[in-house]
């Protein structure tokens, strides 16, 4: 059985990159959130925060999440607020292994400033103080998962180190 491996964290910690790399090292398919709900909705998640509030997003995250952990063989990248709600943790950890990635305030804010448009929650006019703001209230949430520290190191050196987390090497 493959189980699914679920990485998630706070925005910019390199989910997306890191999920696409192992994926292609397991051969598993590999999955987005954040692009599965754009692809199913037609609409960007920027859109789907403006048009139709964060509990609508919060809502197909949900049913996504479902669906998903009936299934194997997945990497599995979350949008980062996506285990805020108790009941995607439960049902996540039941198909599989949950990974966190970490990064300092600083980084995140140089990571996603490079796609400002993608994060609806970070137009702010101080995104450095709404991030700390985020990563506050998340903390206890995050800190229930292993952590993979990301900072200074490449997207291939992280892939190994979680190749290694996961006993695959
Ligand atoms: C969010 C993170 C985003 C996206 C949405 C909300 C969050 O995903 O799901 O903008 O609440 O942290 P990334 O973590 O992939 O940027």
């Amino acid at each position: 059985m493959k189980k699914n491996i679920i990485l998630t964290g706070f925005m910019g910690t390199g989910k997306s990159t890191l999920g696409r790399l192992l994926a292609r090292q397991l051969n598993y398919k590999f999955i987005d959130t954040d692009s599965e709900i754009e692809k199913r909705s037609g609409k960007t998640v920027a859109d789907i925060f403006r048009e139709d509030g964060e509990a609508a997003f919060r809502q197909q995250e949900k049913e996504l999440v479902e669906e998903l952990a009936q299934k194997q063989g997945l990497v599995i990248s979350t949008g980062g607020g996506l285990v805020m709600n108790p009941q995607n943790v439960q049902n996540l950890r039941k198909s599989g292994e949950i990974v966190c990635l970490t990064a300092s305030p600083d980084e995140i804010l140089e990571r996603v400033s490079k796609q400002p448009e993608t994060r609806p929650l970070l137009k702010e006019a101080e995104p450095l103080e709404k991030i700390r703001e985020l990563l506050q209230q998340r903390s206890s949430t995050y800190a229930q998962f292993r952590q993979l520290p990301t900072s200074g190191q490449s997207p291939d050196e992280l892939t190994t180190r979680l190749l290694e987390m996961l006993q695959f090497v």
